[in-house]
């Protein structure tokens, strides 16, 4: 009888063992089958969040808070939402930004858009509850946030766009030096070329059409001189006045319309050695053959129609000197190219704006 009593006991321990045990077993499978490895679900478990782990997709996030000393039992749902990146300290990071009041998803874009450097200077910084508004912005940079937030003024793109320009800056104060050409370079009152910045490839443009002896850079020429060719075909005589002017030329320009009309008029239609367009081979003044004021000939209204379809844009439009730094010049157009052109034409950009938005990388 007492045998088959203790026979009966070795049955039942094994069978409670199994069952204490199986339940554990069931749910760290669970948890394992959700993609975390066995060295979280010990603390998934002991820490009391197993539900809510189970509730929610696998997140490498809340796995790499779980492996870091800094893991906060309330910050779980950002784990479980934000999504991971390779940075040092990025758990501590995810609770800065909670903690200061950021959302999951302002976080998420903040972890993609702004530098590390950026990101410390948040955590001092008071919340800036709309700086969503500021990253969805493609051209937005780190480096300028908060110059964004003290430019604004109720316009999240012009505020972005704007101080990229500089705008929120006076002219000429730290500019940006230019040593290396190319079709695209920007010069402008906060981008100014080195003083032995040349064009590549200068080359004359052809006497019937030109005034004097100009030069454009290479491509600038060839897309001139079939634009000059297209406007005879419709009886109109475009011809180059002031195309390549290198640094000194510059000065002289200047030195001369500063004397003939003092310093209000250079600072709106003359720029300093170094921020002109001229010294780039890419730019020009036009004149008409028949005409004293370009902008009273039909010339002028033929080139506002068809300038773009040859890769030129007039630079200086009326109503953009806020932009461009400078009064309208009817008579100065830039090269370029083609697809720019286009845009420029379509979207009434000034180059100013268009380079921040897609070329200043
Ligand atoms: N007139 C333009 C601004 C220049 O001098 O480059
Ligand atoms: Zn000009």
């Amino acid at each position: 009888m007492k045998r088959r009593k203790l026979k009966k006991i070795w049955i039942i321990i094994p069978i409670v063992l199994v069952i204490i045990l199986a339940y554990p077993c069931f749910v760290a499978g669970q948890i394992i089958s959700q993609g975390y490895g066995i060295g979280s679900v010990f603390k998934i478990v002991t820490t009391g969040i197993k539900d809510k782990v189970l509730e929610n997709d696998y997140s490498k996030t809340l796995e790499e808070a779980l492996k870091s000393n800094d893991f906060e039992k309330d910050n779980i749902d950002s784990y479980l939402t934000i999504e991971y990146h390779e940075k040092k300290n990025f758990i501590k990071r995810i609770n800065n930004l909670v903690s200061k009041g950021y959302s999951q998803a302002d976080i998420n874009l903040i972890n993609e858009k702004i530098n590390d450097d950026m990101v410390e200077k948040l955590y001092d910084h008071e919340l800036i509850k709309d700086i969503s508004k500021y990253l969805a912005f493609d051209y937005f940079k780190s480096d300028n946030l908060f110059r964004y937030i003290e430019y604004y003024y109720g316009d999240y793109e012009e505020a972005v766009l704007y101080v990229n320009i500089g705008l929120d800056r006076d002219f000429y104060e730290d500019a940006n030096v230019i040593t290396e050409f190319s079709t695209t370079v920007l010069a402008n009152k906060y981008n100014k070329l080195d003083e032995n910045f040349e064009p590549d490839n200068i080359v004359q443009i052809k006497s019937s059409c030109s005034k004097g002896e100009e030069y454009l850079s290479k491509e600038a020429q060839v897309a001139f001189e079939d634009m000059c060719d297209a406007a005879l075909e419709d009886d109109m005589h475009i011809l180059a006045n002031s195309a390549y002017r290198s640094y000194e030329n510059q000065q002289e320009v200047y030195d001369t319309y500063l004397n003939l009309y003092g310093q209000n008029y250079v600072d709106n239609y003359v720029a300093l050695p170094g921020y002109s367009e001229h010294q780039t081979g890419l730019a020009l003044d036009v004149a008409a053959r028949d005409y004293n004021t370009f902008r009273n000939s039909p010339e002028y209204e033929w080139m506002l129609e068809n300038a773009y379809k040859y890769g030129f844009i007039l630079r200086y439009p009326e109503d953009k000197q806020d932009i461009t730094g400078y009064k309208n010049e009817s008579w100065h157009f830039r090269y370029v190219g083609k697809e720019i052109a286009n845009y420029i034409q379509e979207n009434g950009i000034t180059y100013d704006e268009y380079y921040v938005m897609f070329l200043d990388k």
